[in-house]
């Protein structure tokens, strides 16, 4: 029994140099956890509430002082002398002292952080990497990682209206190897903004942000950029699209304003994306197509494209397993994105992947675009044996570190290891050549 000894939080910065909370457990054997919890900046509406103190002489009115008051004023009384093993029981406590549907009261940056201090510390105490306390398995499955190397939306000063243009070397036969492909990808692909004049400056998730003149140059780019790392484009490296549509959906229709300021209907959306991949076979995953509160149109979407990509929920299910089984008897979506603070506690982000097996739903872990040197998603992502991780481009440390933790977990397991590779994709893929 590994009982919780100390619980004590402080304000840090995130990548954006904006407060988040980091959380410190110890338990009676002196095992510490420590948590640094992530923050979106494209969120869906119905995500857990993300405290912040309002006040405007401190940080913008972002600072988390509120969310630290209840750690330590009304969650550690609680949990001081519990089992912090006894997760599900920790969680279900943190929920009961909150009380609210949507964590407004304690706040789902002061639940999440003790949620996942807690976890650490234990792994810790059992002297077990954390994966392998969160899952005791013999063998691993590495994921395929989608780098997000070329941005617009919300997350760039530019041109392009769909927010992530990312990269998954379904080809490599390690993670070790995708990493590097992606590397020399990503080092390809400035090269190549840099011969056109283009910027080669990077965003909050360390991907390239040029003003390009469309949405269909930045695949073209990608496309250039594979190749002349010496890569097949698909069958080597796929392109997966998060273009975040909610952020570009207004009065129930899709407005291209960063780019040629065209608007389409949700029924004109669906006929866009069936146009893309029939030009670019070579994407494998399109992740919120359309916006969250399109339902109608995500399940249109889905019985069109559904048998041919993988289409993961962001923003509609926001990692919300009442929303997510909603989301399942209407036939929304194939593939499922988690990030734990959508939620706010291990034990719902795992009962999320749960249904998603359940379902015959694919799910992908992802970071935030505002991140720390927090590791844990990637410990996460190998435990639950989802098989795809969403981190980031291929530099900036707070996206690097979820890689290279990766690598460490691939290295420590030797032949344990394996990597997921366009397994992950064989659903859609089986019967298409995908290079050219
Ligand atoms: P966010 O973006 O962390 O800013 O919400 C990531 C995403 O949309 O997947
Ligand atoms: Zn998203």
């Amino acid at each position: 029994m590994a009982k919780i000894a100390s619980l004590d939080a402080l304000e840090i910065l995130d990548s954006r140099g904006n407060p988040t909370i980091q959380v410190l457990l110890s338990l009676d054997s002196g095992a510490i956890g420590v948590a640094k919890v992530p923050s979106g900046a494209s969120t869906g509406k119905h995500e857990a509430v993300e405290l912040r103190d309002g006040d405007t002489k401190r940080y913008a009115g972002k600072g988390v002082r509120k969310a630290i008051e209840n750690v330590l004023q009304v969650i550690r009384p609680a949990v001081l002398g519990i089992d912090a093993s006894e997760q599900q029981a920790l969680d279900a406590t943190l929920l009961t002292l909150d009380g609210t549907a949507n964590k407004a009261r304690l706040g789902a940056n002061a639940i999440l952080g003790v949620s996942i201090a807690a976890a650490k510390a234990t792994a810790s105490e059992r002297n077990e990497p954390l994966y392998h306390y969160l899952a005791p398995r013999d063998s691993y499955v590495l994921p395929v990682p989608m780098f997000n190397v070329l941005n617009g939306g919300r997350h760039a000063d530019n041109n392009v209206d769909f927010q992530e243009f990312m990269i998954a070397p379904v080809g490599a036969s390690t993670f070790a190897e995708a990493l590097q492909s992606a590397s020399e990808t990503f080092h390809a692909l400035k090269e190549i903004l840099k011969s056109k004049g283009y910027e080669t400056s990077v965003g909050d998730e360390g991907g390239f942000a040029p003003r390009l003149r469309s949405n269909e140059e930045a695949m073209e780019l990608l496309r250039t950029a594979i190749h002349k790392a010496g890569y097949r484009i698909g069958s080597g490296i796929a392109i997966n699209l998060d273009p975040a549509a909610s952020e570009f959906y207004e009065g129930g229709l899709y407005v291209f304003s960063k780019s040629d300021q065209s608007k389409r209907s949700s029924g004109e959306m669906i006929e866009l994306w069936a146009t893309w991949l029939e030009r670019y076979p070579e994407i494998y995953s399109l992740e919120d197509g359309l916006a969250e509160d399109d339902w109608d149109g995500w399940a249109r979407l889905t019985q069109r494209l559904g048998p041919k990509v993988q289409l993961v929920a962001d923003d509609i299910f926001v990692t919300n397993p009442e929303i997510f089984a909603r989301g399942v008897q209407r036939g929304v979506g194939n593939s499922i994105l988690i990030k734990l603070n959508q939620i706010g506690t291990i034990t719902e982000t795992l009962h999320c992947i749960e249904l998603a097996r359940r379902n015959g739903y694919t799910a992908v872990i992802s970071h935030r675009s505002g991140e720390t040197d927090d590791t844990t998603i990637a410990d996460f992502a190998v435990a639950t044996d989802v098989q795809q991780i969403k981190t980031g481009s291929v530099c900036r440390g707070e996206r690097i570190s979820k890689y290279n933790r990766l690598l460490e977990i691939e290295h420590e397991l030797g032949q344990k290891a394996r990597y997921a590779g366009k397994n992950v994709y064989s659903k859609w893929r089986h019967s298409q050549s995908q290079t050219r």
